[in-house]
């Protein structure tokens, strides 16, 4: 098949809509986009031939969509377009889902899987990897509380194009989704004695700070991971991997699986 539009009405398209759109920067972020139902208007490659082949490789399912959808352009005009070129070449403007239909998810009375709530986090790499986190265990979403953007490219990058799979979202601590909150802290009930409920908040400290004195107020019980008394805490990203993983050890509904 054809490239789908020549490479001027390509770049053309993209600077109209690049300002309102979610940077898909890279291959697998784009594959992951399409697979969890992104719309996506425009798709560039600085190597047509590559990222197909990529596709034929590890990702059948999306081929004859990305077949459709990828546009070659040059090298100097795809490293133009993006603020780091990506070693696959490959970068896509995606249509960001509206606020309500992820407000609408979040607060869903009978929930079967988690929300993670980020409260405050400082790191977009953090961030990005939650989110994937939270794609890969079928969670219902991960809303961050403060002024990190959860859809800033940085977070998209770190997400692998992931957004697309759960609700992400950000708001203040007053506007959280109804549900029990379990909110992560050393301090806490140690996690191993308890069952996490499919439609549990689960909140977890900004790396600088841990959590909010107005997180700690909507908590209905703090809960610890395991961990020796010299060592102070650890990382937020794989503080929710743990706790996730608990939750999935009893969840009736987690997807997936060897
Ligand atoms: C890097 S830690 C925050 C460290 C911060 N300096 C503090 O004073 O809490 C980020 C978050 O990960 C979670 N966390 C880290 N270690 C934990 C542990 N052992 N038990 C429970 N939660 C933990 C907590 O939610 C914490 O707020």
């Amino acid at each position: 098949m054809n490239d789908p539009r020549s490479p001027a009405e390509t770049t053309a398209l993209w600077q109209r809509l690049a300002s309102a759109s979610v940077l898909l920067d890279g291959f697998h972020a784009l594959k992951h986009a399409l697979r969890f139902g992104a719309a996506v208007p425009v798709a560039v490659t600085a190597d047509r031939h590559a990222a197909l082949a990529l596709a034929d490789e590890l990702a059948p399912d999306v081929r004859s969509a990305l077949e459709a959808l990828l546009t070659e352009v040059t090298p100097s005009a795809y490293a133009a377009l993006v603020p780091r070129p990506h070693p696959t070449a490959v970068a896509a403007l995606a249509v960001r889902p509206a606020r309500e239909e992820r407000l609408r998810v979040l607060g869903r009375a009978a929930r079967e899987a988690p929300v993670v709530v980020l409260d405050n986090p400082r790191n977009l790499g953090n961030a990005g990897a939650v989110i994937r986190l939270a794609a890969g265990f079928g969670v219902t979403g991960v809303v961050t509380t403060g002024t990190l953007d959860p859809w800033h490219p940085t977070v998209v990058r770190g997400g692998a194009g992931l957004h697309f799979a759960t609700a992400v979202e950000r708001l203040d601590v007053t506007e959280l989704p109804p549900g029990p909150l379990y909110a992560l802290d050393p301090e806490g009930a140690d996690i191993r004695g308890l069952k996490l409920p499919d439609d549990a908040l689960l909140a977890f400290g900004s790396e600088r700070s841990g959590l909010s004195g107005e997180l700690r107020a909507r908590a209905d019980q703090l809960v610890a991971l395991p961990m020796r008394p010299q060592v102070s805490s650890y990382n937020l990203a794989t503080s929710v991997a743990m706790t996730l993983y608990h939750w999935s050890l009893t969840a009736t509904g987690v997807p997936g699986g060897a």
